[in-house]
């Protein structure tokens, strides 16, 4: 298959075999990790390879009971890591004071998850899948804890990696010429931006079952492997907070705002007891 057709076809897999990933791959992955591009090639990131089965457990608990983080063999922990290139500066008479400034932080967190796509390709090429695991940023504190990880290191993105034994089918996406804009940004009407996320969800009403299928698929894949009723207690918030339209799912009861902005002062913690002040 070529790049475009492999790109094409990725998902996000959740459900994964019991088979280990040879050494030779997962070097493979950590190569491609420290290949990738870095803002001005300063590389201030560092990755924790996690396989060991407790230590699979215990990060799959801390990042909310997601069973595929303790199903697959793999889940590597990407930080921004400060620690080891101020230590070098100090060795030769300057600092690096990233921790206090906005910018490098920020431009840290994009080399990560240019390291970390590259390892998702490289992952599909050798018929491996993987999910990004991003709620390891309301654990900061512990993830750090437990992993040892020194201050001026910030775990902030974890990537749970084996050989899928399903891959859910119709992610729904918005179409391209949605997403972009020839030359200029061209602002779309009201219509125009009903239509296009209409045309990714479909009918809200028509059948929640299938609207979760399209839209929630973690916790269709949750309730299929823990069976806890994670669906039935969305449905029930859902009849309480009369919930009738997509946008209302997203943002009143999946990803409430109000709740992200009282989050802010967690987060914000974390970042200072890893010594990074720039708020
Ligand atoms: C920043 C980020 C955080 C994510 N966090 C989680 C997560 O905590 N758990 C999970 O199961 N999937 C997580 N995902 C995967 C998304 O749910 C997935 O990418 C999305 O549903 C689209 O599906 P696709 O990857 O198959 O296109 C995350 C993805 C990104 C990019």
């Amino acid at each position: 298959m070529n790049l475009y057709g492999l790109m094409m076809k990725r998902r996000s897999v959740r459900n994964f075999e019991d088979k280990k990933i040879p050494e030779d791959v997962v070097q493979q992955l950590l190569d491609v990790v420290t290949n990738a591009p870095s803002g001005g090639n300063i590389q201030p990131i560092s990755v924790i390879v996690v396989q060991d089965a407790d230590a699979r457990k215990e990060l799959a608990r801390m990042v909310g009971d997601q069973p595929w983080v303790k199903n697959a063999p793999l889940s590597l922990i990407f930080c921004i890591d400060f620690y080891r290139i101020k230590k070098w500066a100090s060795m030769f008479e300057t600092d690096f004071k990233g921790e206090k400034a906005f910018l490098p932080c920020l431009i840290a967190y994009a080399d990560l998850m240019c390291s970390a796509q590259n390892v998702v390709i490289l992952a599909q090429g050798h018929g491996l899948g993987s999910v990004y695991i991003g709620t390891i940023l309301d654990v900061i504190d512990r993830a750090r804890k437990y992993f040892t990880i020194p201050k001026y290191v910030l775990p902030m993105m974890v990537l749970s990696i084996g050989y899928p034994k399903s891959a859910p089918k119709n992610i729904p996406k918005l179409k391209r010429d949605v997403i972009a804009h020839r030359e200029r940004y061209t602002i779309l009407s009201d219509d125009e931006i009903k239509k296009a996320f209409e045309e990714k969800y479909g009918k809200f009403e028509e059948n929640v079952e299938r609207y979760f299928q399209r839209a929630f698929v973690e916790v269709v894949e949750a309730d299929k492997q823990q069976n806890e009723g994670w669906m039935d207690s969305f449905k029930e918030e859902m009849k309480k907070l009369n919930i009738k339209n997509n946008a209302q799912f997203l943002f009143k009861l999946r990803y409430p705002s109000d709740t992200m902005i009282r989050m802010n002062e967690s987060l914000i913690r974390s970042f200072k007891n890893a010594g990074f002040d720039f708020f």
